[in-house]
């Protein structure tokens, strides 16, 4: 059988973008080698306590740091040594990380990063993530500003997600259609195992955390009821599902079909999840795999950003599911909704 690794693919891919002198590859690739590094750590999570601060996990004898911290630093390191970048933002960090450094001076692009999505997951060997998106630059030179990063998720040039699962895979897209590829750890490379991703129009699973469904909005409640009735024509009831790792539940949904919503709630009013590096990246994924993001009444990808860590309520997966949603949200919420 024919492998074809991730580097290969980028390189072939490369004539897709008749401009592009090899930048944005050399940036997945960053990417990449990051994710690897990232996993090696997530697998060997579980022996922390045993190794402790002074096992082989931290020959130098520092304390053992936090999981997403340790991959925030492993994504910024990655990211600053390739010199594809000129800033960085981060779910970690309060502000933009600008790089002035001599090899990212004639850098083009910014990247957001949720360099661990699902962090609550972390000590009970369950899935976790990390999410991506590149855009380019719009100020002109020197180190990045905050201003590169307030655009609209129409413009990213690039979005994808690494997950940390039983097997770990990095999924992304560049505009034209969704890839997944999968890490084989015998030749550590990331295999082509998922060539074009397309998701289904109608699922039968939606994902929610149904603990919070007395703060939900009335539409969101009316449609989880719609989504437990009864009726074969429509595959009704549907299957619930929630791990709580949005990466691992929107990949899953994105392989078997199905919608995964955070809504607002009264304790989060303008919902949890983050506009540019959680809901934007996935949403362009979906997006390109045939399925839908909105905020419950807008696409997702046309908001306006004001905020680094600007939140949004998030519909996202097949499209009739979502559509479906929508519907339930414009009768019993449109009033409500947050419009922006
Ligand atoms: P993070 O770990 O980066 O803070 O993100 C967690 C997100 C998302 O991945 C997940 O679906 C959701 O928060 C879970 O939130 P609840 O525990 O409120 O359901
Ligand atoms: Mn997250
Ligand atoms: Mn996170």
């Amino acid at each position: 059988m024919k492998v074809k690794t991730l580097g290969q693919f980028i390189i072939e891919k490369q004539n897709d973008f008749p401009f592009a002198k090899g930048e944005l590859s050399r940036l997945l690739r960053d990417i990449g080698i990051a994710a690897k590094i990232v996993n090696r750590e997530v697998n060997k999570a579980g022996l922390v306590e045993i190794l402790g601060e002074t096992g082989e996990t931290n020959v130098q004898g520092e304390a053992v740091k936090k999981l997403d911290v340790f991959a925030n630093d492993q994504f910024i390191a990655a990211l600053k040594a390739g010199g594809e970048v000129c800033a960085i933002a981060s779910e970690e960090n309060d502000d933009i990380i600008p790089i002035d450094s001599e090899i990212s001076k004639n850098a083009k692009y910014v990247v957001a990063i949720d360099p661990l999505d699902g962090s609550s997951n972390i000590d009970v060997n369950v899935s976790v993530g990390t999410i991506f998106s590149i855009y380019r630059r719009t100020t002109l030179s020197g180190p990045g500003t905050l201003e590169d990063f307030m655009q609209r998720g129409t413009e990213q040039v690039a979005g994808g997600y690494i997950i940390y699962g039983s097997s770990c895979m990095m999924v992304y897209t560049t505009g034209k259609g969704v890839n997944g590829f999968t890490l084989d750890p015998s030749i550590g490379e990331f295999c082509l195992s998922h060539p074009n991703m397309h998701t289904k129009l109608q699922g039968t699973i939606y994902s929610i955390n149904e603990g919070n469904y007395l703060h939900f909005p009335d539409g969101v409640k009316k449609y989880i009821k719609y989504c437990q009735e009864e009726d074969k024509a429509t595959n009704r009831p549907y299957s619930s599902r929630y791990i709580g790792s949005g990466v691992a539940d929107i990949h899953r949904n994105l392989i078997n079909g199905g919608i995964y919503i955070y809504p607002t709630t009264t304790k989060s009013p303008k919902g949890k999840l983050r506009l540019l590096y959680e809901c934007n990246p996935l949403a362009f994924i979906i997006e390109q795999a045939g399925g839908k993001a909105t905020n419950g009444e807008k696409r997702i990808m046309e908001l306006d950003i004001n905020e680094l860590h600007q939140r949004t309520p998030l519909f996202l997966g097949s499209s009739e599911m979502v559509d479906k949603a929508m519907e339930f949200m414009a009768t019993y919420s449109a009033e409500k909704q947050i419009s922006q």
